[in-house]
Order: structure tokens, then C-alpha cells, then sequence
């Protein structure tokens, strides 16, 4: 296409942009980017800045020096159970890697602690209630093997279960960091202990770190044989209790060694999110079954908390909590640590490093920098607008924006809610605590442009508006008319027009002005002349714009998969290709649009390119375009 522009003729191409760089900041945290692939791990910037942040009055900031991985962490990494089923709160689902750490708070003590997300990163804000000293003669790597995994089998088996003096116990995996603190706490209460482990080796440690066990207490957790060892080592009787971690069939052999009302306490998390079946003959015995999610428990009640606070503060001095054996990997190497847990051969836990420790008991840490990607936040002050924001990709970019930080939406729309997903979707935001607005003002006009900035502007300050807005009326140009050229053209070119206009005036301190374009109007689609015609006058608003020194950006896109009016087409007819692109995932559009808000190019595009043979046209041969223009669907 031939394009006439600042006194020259030339064309428009399409040129690859850097991918995006990294920055330096003092806040940096450990995301996987696309779960079950363990490559995808980054470093991401964050936006605590450890020099100005004011900790609120139950919060510390702590710079983190070890970070513990845990068997969650790595199931969610992997994918093997689903982040919904793991984390309840909607905001922090994108950010639960690292549930424990030690570092130095903000005057240079040595503290341990657990969170609910986010403590693989250089500095929190931590939680007092889960915060805890390191003791003197502990270094800060020994600290970090310790909160998670003793709360969890104090939680477990002294609130849970119960447990008393005297009591038989099957502890499995007893090598694993909740295991060995099991043993630990077991042991000091006066229990008999039985335990399995995998490994020649992992049965050597037990034996030497725990004199009191010998072979009669350890079985095998690869296996069912260990149902055997405890009915002969008890009789027949079976354990009062077993905390288990073991999945299916082991499961249910580890359900057949209870004795008579045992307690059965489940923390893997397989066999309940897989919703296995358990035989009700067990129960036969007076028995109890207890599933314990402990951060479902602990994290919604402050009385749970203060019992396990105090039971590890008490267990650290009675000299029951002892650190436990580790691995430990630098901040370089995650990727390795996650892989090397989900071999199961660790003993004890798996840290990873972010800083040396220095010689000091207490001091003041120079912030760490690191080198992360950037991520984009948004301002829970400010107010954030999505023309067409009720439709398939407004409703994903509302999420992610505030999944980012927003708090404040209005959302405009020409019908307002007709469906029980747009209705579920707002709950959701809404019991996250933003203040979401479905705006019926009309943005095909002037006032109701203008109506719909206000009612923005008396949320906060506006701080990007999005325009998604879009109402097709395709047809070849001989079944066009004018009326079609005005419907399509009013949520597009002209509501473009006017959101560019009034902005200028009524929202001084934008950050974002994106138009959604299409490649349909890069490229050109059949029966899409006015679609692609107002589109490229939304992308020469966002270039004038540009100039001006205004935010301004059109990205076009390709087909988009899983939802919007491509998905809803592609119900009828899968694989569909549209303007010679395919759909391209949902999530991959959103990465790819936090790239595009950080660049300063006007007009970008993004889209999955179709095999050239398969074009949507159908004119990949000369007698294909001959034919279809003949109106024959197949030449033989
Ligand atoms: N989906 C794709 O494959 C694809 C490909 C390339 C580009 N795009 C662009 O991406 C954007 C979103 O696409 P989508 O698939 O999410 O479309 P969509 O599901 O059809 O959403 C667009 C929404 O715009 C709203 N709308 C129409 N007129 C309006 C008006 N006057 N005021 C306010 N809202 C109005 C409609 O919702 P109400 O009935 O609630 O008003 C409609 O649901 C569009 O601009 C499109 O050009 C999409």
C-alpha cells in the first residue's frame, strides 16, 4: 500500500520489535510464566521500592535472603494441580510462588516467616503474625528451612489430630521436610514412630539422624509393602494416626493401617483434587479422615494463627524445631531447583538463595538489585476505561487489569449485562474490592464520550483508556451501504475520534491510549472494507497522537482464540482462519500486550501467521482465485 506522509511517498511494513529487555530494580519476583513448563520461570519487576514503602501496621518489610520451595509451588509450576483449586483469592493466583523465607526486617534483624505468595522475590511485605526471630545460633539459611514445614505438622498433628503421649504414628515421605519435622515433633511428644522413605540412602539418613529407628519402623514409599510392616509391627492394630502425603493406591493401603479411631490427616493434594474415591468400609472403625489445606486454614483465621505462632516460638525453645537437612540453588538457577525437587530425591528442603548472609546478627541490608522483566501495574487510585468492555476481550482485559493492580473500572457498553458469565465475572471483581461501573453512555457521541470520561474521572484520575468497541456489518462492497458504513464506523472511527478529543482536555495525566485494530485492516479481509477502513482511522488517531507527544497506540490484531467473535465463530467451524492468521491464545495476546504498552511504536500488530496453503481467501493458485471469483467452491 502506498502511503503519503510527511512529504514522501512510501509503504507500510511490518518490522520485528526488541523483545523486551530487562531492567535493574530492588524488587524483583519469581513468576512461571506458562504453568507445566518449569523453562518459563522469570524474574519479574515489582513495585515495592524498599527505600520509600510504608509497611502498614501488621505488615514488615523484609529483605529475603533464602527462599524455600515448596511441594505446592512445584505442583502448581508443573501444572499438576490447578492454580483455582490451590489459591481462593482471584488477586493472588498470578503470584504464589514462595510461601517462606528469612532475611532482615527494616532494622537489620534476622527474621523467618511464611506468606501466601510472592516470597520468592529480594523484599516483602511480611506478615507479623507469621513472622518469628532467628535464633542466635541459627545462620539464615538454616531459618529458612524451618517455618512452613513445622507449622504444617504441628497444625496437622496436634491441632488436627490430636495427637497425645503414647500414640502410634505413620509418618510417609519421612525424609521430606514436613516429614523429618513430624519425626522431630513425634518423637519429643513421646510417640512411636514408623515412617517410609523411597531410597537406600533416604533410609540411611532416617537411621542416622534418628537413632530411635531402626528397619522394624521403616518402610517403603514406592510401594504398598509398608501396610504389611505396620500390621506386623503392631500386631494387627494398626496407628492411632498417619499423616500422609502419598497418593492412590498408596493412599488407600496408608487408609487400611489405621486402628481402631484413627485419624487419617491428608495433605497431598492429588487424590483430593482429582476428587479419588476412598471405601466407607473404613469408617467402620470409628475412624476420621481429615483433608488440611493449611493455607485455607491458617490464612482466614487469626486464632489458628496465634496457636501455631506460638507452638513454633515454644517448639524453637524447648529445641524440638531443629533446621533441616538442604539443597541450596542461587537466584540464577530456579529452574534446576524446581527440576531437582520434582525428582523426589531431596532430602529435607530445597532453598534457593538471593543473598549472602553477612557476619552481623543485625544489619541495616543495602537493597539487592536484580535484573527482572518488566510488568506492568496499575493504580488502584486511578480509574481505567474499556469502551466495549462487556465483550469477549473486554471482559479478559478487565481481569488482567485488575489482576495488575486496578481497583477502579468502567466498563462501557451499548446493551449492558445480558450474560450470566459478564455477571459472574463482575461478582468476582467486585469481591476483590474494586469498584467496577458499566457505563451506558453512548460513545458514539460527543456527550456521551464526554459523559463517560466523567463518570471515569469521579473514580480517580484516569489512567488509561482501552477501546475494544466494535460492530460488524461485513458484506462485499456491491451489498454495502451507507448505513452500514455509519454503524461500523461509531464504536470505532468516530468513538476514536471523540475519546481523543475530550481526553486531551479531561484526562491530563493519561498513561494509555490503546485502540484495538486488526490485521484485517493491515492486510485487508474479504468483506471487510468499512471494519478495516474505520480501524485505520483509529491507528492514524494514535500516530497523530504520538506525535503530539500523547500516549497513542493501535495494535492489530490477528484472530484471537478462546474468546471474543472469532471464538464464538470457530464453535461452528474449528481451526478457522481469518485475513490468513489463526487464533492466537488469550493469554498469549495479554503477554503480548503488556510488551506493546511499554514500547513507543503507534501501530503494532501481533498475530499467528497460517500456513500459507490455507489461507481463508482459498486463493493459494491462480485457478483457486479464478474459481472462486466464478463462484465454484471446487475445480476438479
Ligand atoms: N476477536 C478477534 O479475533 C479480534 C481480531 C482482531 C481484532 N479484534 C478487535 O478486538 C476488539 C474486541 O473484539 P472481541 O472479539 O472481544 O469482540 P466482541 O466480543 O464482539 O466485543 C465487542 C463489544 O463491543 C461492544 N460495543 C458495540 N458497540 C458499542 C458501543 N456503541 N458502545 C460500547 N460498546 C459497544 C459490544 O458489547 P455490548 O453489546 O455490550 O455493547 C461488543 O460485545 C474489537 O475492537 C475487534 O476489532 C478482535
Amino acid at each position: 500500500m502506498n502511503v503519503y506522509s510527511g512529504g514522501k511517498w512510501g509503504s507500510y511494513r511490518h518490522l520485528p520489535l526488541d523483545s523486551c529487555a530487562t531492567v535493574t530494580t530492588p524488587h524483583a519476583w519469581l513468576n512461571i510464566m506458562t504453568p507445566g513448563n518449569l523453562s518459563s520461570f522469570k524474574w519479574l519487576e515489582g513495585n515495592l521500592d524498599p527505600e520509600r514503602v510504608q509497611a502498614k501496621p501488621d505488615e514488615k518489610l523484609v529483605q529475603i535472603y533464602y527462599s524455600a520451595l515448596n511441594f505446592r509451588n512445584v505442583l502448581l509450576a508443573t501444572g499438576n494441580v490447578a492454580v483455582n483449586v490451590s489459591v481462593e483469592d482471584h488477586l493472588i493466583q498470578n503470584n504464589v510462588q514462595g510461601l517462606e523465607f528469612s532475611g532482615r526486617d527494616h532494622r537489620g534483624r534476622r527474621v523467618m516467616g511464611i506468606v501466601y505468595g510472592l516470597a520468592l522475590a529480594s523484599v516483602l511485605q511480611a506478615d507479623k503474625a507469621m513472622l518469628w526471630d532467628v535464633p542466635d545460633h541459627w545462620t539464615l539459611e538454616d531459618a529458612a528451612t524451618v517455618p512452613m514445614v513445622y507449622v504444617t505438622a504441628y497444625y496437622v498433628l496436634v491441632v488436627v489430630g490430636g495427637m497425645k503421649r503414647g500414640e502410634s504414628v505413620l509418618i510417609h515421605s519421612g525424609t521430606g521436610g514436613v516429614g523429618q519435622a513430624a519425626i522431630n515433633i513425634c518423637l519429643h511428644t513421646g510417640c512411636t514412630v514408623y515412617t517410609t522413605v523411597g531410597t537406600k540412602e533416604k533410609r540411611e539418613f532416617i537411621k542416622k539422624q534418628y537413632p530411635q529407628l531402626t528397619d522394624h519402623n521403616i518402610g517403603n514409599s514406592r510401594d504398598t509393602s509398608f501396610e504389611q510392616l505396620i500390621l506386623t509391627e503392631t500386631n494387627g492394630r494398626g496407628v492411632d494416626l498417619v499423616l500422609n502425603s502419598l497418593s492412590e493406591e498408596k493412599l488407600q493401603a496408608s487408609v487400611r493401617c489405621l486402628a481402631h479411631r484413627g485419624r487419617f490427616l491428608e495433605i497431598g493434594k492429588s487424590d483430593l483434587a482429582n476428587n479419588s474415591l476412598l471405601g466407607m468400609e473404613v469408617f467402620l472403625k470409628g475412624t476420621s479422615f481429615y483433608g488440611v489445606m493449611l493455607n485455607k486454614v491458617v490464612s482466614k483465621s487469626p486464632e489458628y494463627e496465634k496457636i501455631v505462632r506460638n507452638m513454633l516460638t515454644e517448639g524453637i525453645s524447648a529445641g524440638v524445631v531443629q533446621p533441616l537437612h538442604r539443597t541450596v540453588f542461587p537466584d540464577t538457577e530456579v529452574e534446576q531447583a524446581f527440576r531437582y525437587m520434582t525428582t523426589g530425591k531431596h532430602i529435607g528442603k530445597v532453598l534457593v538463595q538471593i543473598r549472602l548472609e553477612e557476619d552481623s546478627k543485625v544489619v541495616m541490608p543495602v537493597p539487592r538489585l536484580m535484573q527482572a522483566y518488566p510488568w506492568y501495574f496499575c493504580n488502584p487510585s486511578y480509574s481505567y476505561i474499556i469502551a466495549g468492555g462487556l465483550g469477549g476481550f473486554g471482559l479478559e482485559l478487565a481481569d488482567w487489569l485488575v489482576l495488575r493492580g486496578a481497583r477502579k473500572l468502567v466498563l462501557s457498553s451499548h446493551s449492558g449485562l445480558k450474560t450470566g458469565y459478564q455477571s459472574f465475572r463482575l461478582r468476582t471483581w467486585r469481591s476483590c474490592g474494586a469498584t467496577v461501573v458499566i457505563s451506558l453512555a453512548d460513545i458514539t457521541t460527543k456527550s456521551g464520550v464526554r459523559a463517560l470520561l466523567s463518570e471515569a474521572n469521579r473514580l480517580g484520575q484516569v489512567d488509561a483508556i482501552f477501546n475494544l468497541a466494535m460492530v460488524l456489518r461485513d458484506a462485499v462492497l456491491e451489498n454495502q451501504t451507507e448505513a452500514d458504513f455509519v454503524t461500523s464506523a461509531g464504536p470505532k472511527a468516530v468513538a476514536a475520534h471523540h475519546l481523543d478529543e475530550l481526553s486531551r482536555q479531561m484526562c491530563p495525566y493519561l498513561r494509555h491510549f490503546v485502540m484495538f485494530s486488526s490485521a484485517a485492516c493491515g492486510h485487508g479481509n474479504a468483506g471487510q472494507t468499512n471494519y478495516g477502513m474505520n480501524n485505520s482511522i483509529m491507528e492514524r488517531i494514535c500516530e497523530a497522537r504520538v506525535r503530539d507527544g500523547l500516549p497513542g497506540l493501535a495494535v492489530q490484531w490477528g484472530a484471537v482464540g478462546d474468546v471474543g467473535l472469532v471464538a464464538e465463530m470457530q464453535e461452528e467451524q474449528k481451526d478457522i482462519v481469518i485475513g490468513g492468521t489463526l487464533p492466537q491464545r488469550i493469554v498469549s495476546c495479554l503477554e503480548v500486550l503488556e510488551g506493546f504498552m511499554r514500547q513507543s511504536c503507534p501501530v503494532v500488530s501481533s498475530m499467528v501467521v497460517a500456513d500459507k496453503d490455507a489461507r481463508s481467501d482459498g486463493c493459494a493458485t491462480v485457478v483457486d482465485c479464478v474459481s472462486r471469483i466464478m463462484g465454484m467452491s471446487k475445480v476438479a
